[in-house]
């Protein structure tokens, strides 16, 4: 006899149960002792509550070998889905530790797959929460290929719609370039690790005895490696911090980002700034303190802040609008441009670019790191990299000189000559090829040794190179900064200049694509 509606509908409702069962409440409660949350609470707190909408719930496996067969679990250890954040669609997979170790099976990368590209049809950001002991062993090469169907659309969607990434439990193995193709990593504290190789492979490969923690945990990824762009403390921390990066994005390539109302008596003209840089340009200052007393109060936004710190970037709100600051930090190794502080920038000018995002661009800078390291690191191509990203946005660039401009990083940080829209100096700005002293050692050497006083000599030359070149006003009379302002003048410039440049439009010639300097 054909079941009744009421029994169709039991086995549907007994089937939800199942599937919001996950691994059991065993693993449900291991998962919480480790101070981790379950995919799918996860995904409840990065969603604007209610509007979760599943997809493939029922999904199952199709593995058979090594008993298999019979240890089917509905989902198959990722939730998909669809929902809110902020009232706007984000498509979202959650891994569930519970199920299998959240590792990928065939069936499994197959949701992920379709959640992305439902996702760049609709031109929604995708979240990918992961906690996945990578492979699913018993599935073999299914589930390689199942990797590599992701990685496709990671790369398919870069540029595309935005996609944030949050390790939450472990990601090793091939399992962390999903992650690394994204535009943000985000990473939990004690939980989560990345790596490419875990320590007992080290330890037989390279004889070197290091922890999951030393080796790919959050603050070795913020600080070394640069792989990840933010650490919280726990996995809430985490997904609130995920709402927040994408209430400043466009929901992709095709939209501006978000314009948030700014309130009028907002237009301040902080006039502490006036006294922020000191007048002993040798002397440090905090470029994080410019940025906040510029910006729309409270909305700074820094990403890889524990990663070369010379180096300043995040996103902000100008007037409402969404900006990238990317910034030098004399606080830190004299804000020089080095290999990481240099690609930390190219990456972060490159998404900006890639989702409309102005950059503004607060220079002090005293040059490229000279050395071996350097050098033989390759700060040649590295360097390259961050001239490279900005030659070729084409998003409005404004660019604010607040005290040294020297050499070929004058050129780099986002000057005129490359395509800069709105250069602004102040009157502490030093626009020239390189500081008074070494200036004077390589042009007046001769003078200087055949001086009485050699000191004295070197004192005067060097002052009259200051006056002469390490102002802002040569480069103005050359039209190389269109004004120079007053610090506490910066945030109305600022503000208007991205009012005139709302309406840019550049284009760089046509090509498949450029060949920037990897
Ligand atoms: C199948 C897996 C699994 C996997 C874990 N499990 N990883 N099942 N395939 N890859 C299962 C375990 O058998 C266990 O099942 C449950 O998940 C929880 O795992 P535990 O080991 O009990 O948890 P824990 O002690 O927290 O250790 C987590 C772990 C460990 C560090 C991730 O499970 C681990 O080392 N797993 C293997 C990692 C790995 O080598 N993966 C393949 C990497 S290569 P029961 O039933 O007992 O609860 C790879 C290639 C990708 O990923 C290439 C892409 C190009």
């Amino acid at each position: 006899m054909a079941p009744t509606i009421e029994q169709r509908f039991d086995k549907l409702k007994g089937m939800r149960q199942e599937a919001l069962a996950g691994g059991g409440p065993e693993r449900v409660a291991a998962q919480h002792k480790r101070g981790k949350l379950t995919a799918r609470e996860r995904v409840e707190l990065l969603l604007d509550p209610g509007t979760f909408e599943e997809l493939d719930a029922f999904v199952k496996h199709r593995c058979i070998d090594f008993g298999m067969d019979d240890k089917k679990v509905l989902g198959d250890g990722v939730i998909t889905g669809h929902g809110l954040v902020n009232g706007r669609r984000v498509f979202v997979f959650s891994q569930d530790f519970t199920v299998f170790g959240g590792s990928l099976s065939g069936a499994y990368a197959k949701k992920i797959c379709k959640v992305m590209d439902m996702a760049m049809k609709v031109g929604a950001p995708v979240v990918g929460l992961n906690d996945s002991g990578g492979a699913r062993i018993q599935e073999g090469v299914e589930s390689l290929g199942g990797y590599a169907d992701i990685f496709l659309r990671n790369t398919l969607a870069s540029g595309v719609v935005p996609q944030i990434s949050a390790i939450l439990g472990p990601c090793a193995g091939g399992a962390v370039y999903s992650p690394a193709i994204t535009d943000f990593v985000a990473m939990v504290e004690d939980t989560s690790y990345m790596y490419v190789t875990g320590p007992s492979v080290v330890k037989t490969v390279t004889h070197e005895e290091v922890s999951h923690e030393d080796l790919g945990g959050p603050w070795v990824h913020a600080r070394t490696s640069g792989v990840s762009h933010f650490v919280r403390a726990d996995d809430a921390a985490c997904l609130s911090l995920i709402r927040d990066l994408l209430a400043y994005l466009p929901q992709n390539n095709a939209e501006d980002p978000p314009r948030l109302p700014c309130e009028a008596s907002d237009d301040r003209a902080d006039e502490d700034l006036d006294r922020l840089v000191p007048a002993d340009s040798t002397k440090p200052y905090d470029m994080l303190d410019v940025v906040r007393r510029v910006v729309d109060k409270d909305s700074f936004l820094e990403v890889h802040a524990h990663h070369a710190r010379n180096m300043v970037v995040g996103l902000a709100r100008l007037g409402g609008r969404t900006v990238g600051i990317v910034g030098n930090q004399p606080n830190n190794l004299s804000g020089v441009l080095d290999i990481r502080a240099s690609v930390k920038a190219a990456r972060f000018v490159r998404f900006c670019d890639c989702f409309n995002i102005p950059i503004v661009t607060f220079v002090d800078v005293p040059g490229f790191l000279p050395g071996t390291d350097q050098e033989f690191g390759g700060i040649i191509k590295h360097g390259a990299k961050l001239l490279y990203a900005y030659c070729e946005a084409t998003v409005p660039k404004l660019t604010v000189i607040t005290r040294k401009a020297y050499g070929g990083a004058y050129d780099v940080m986002a000057s005129k000559h490359i395509r800069g829209d709105l250069n602004y100096a102040w009157p502490t700005a030093e626009i020239a090829v390189m500081g008074a002293k070494g200036a004077v050692e390589v042009i007046f050497r001769g003078q200087i040794t055949a001086a009485k006083d050699p000191a004295a000599e070197a004192a005067r030359l060097t002052h009259e190179y200051e006056e002469k070149f390490c102002n802002p006003y040569e480069a103005a009379a050359l039209g190389y900064v269109d004004a120079v302002i007053y610090p506490r003048e910066t945030r109305a410039r600022l503000i208007q200049g991205l009012d005139c440049l709302a309406t840019k439009r550049d284009k760089n010639p046509p090509k498949k694509h450029g060949n920037i300097p990897l």
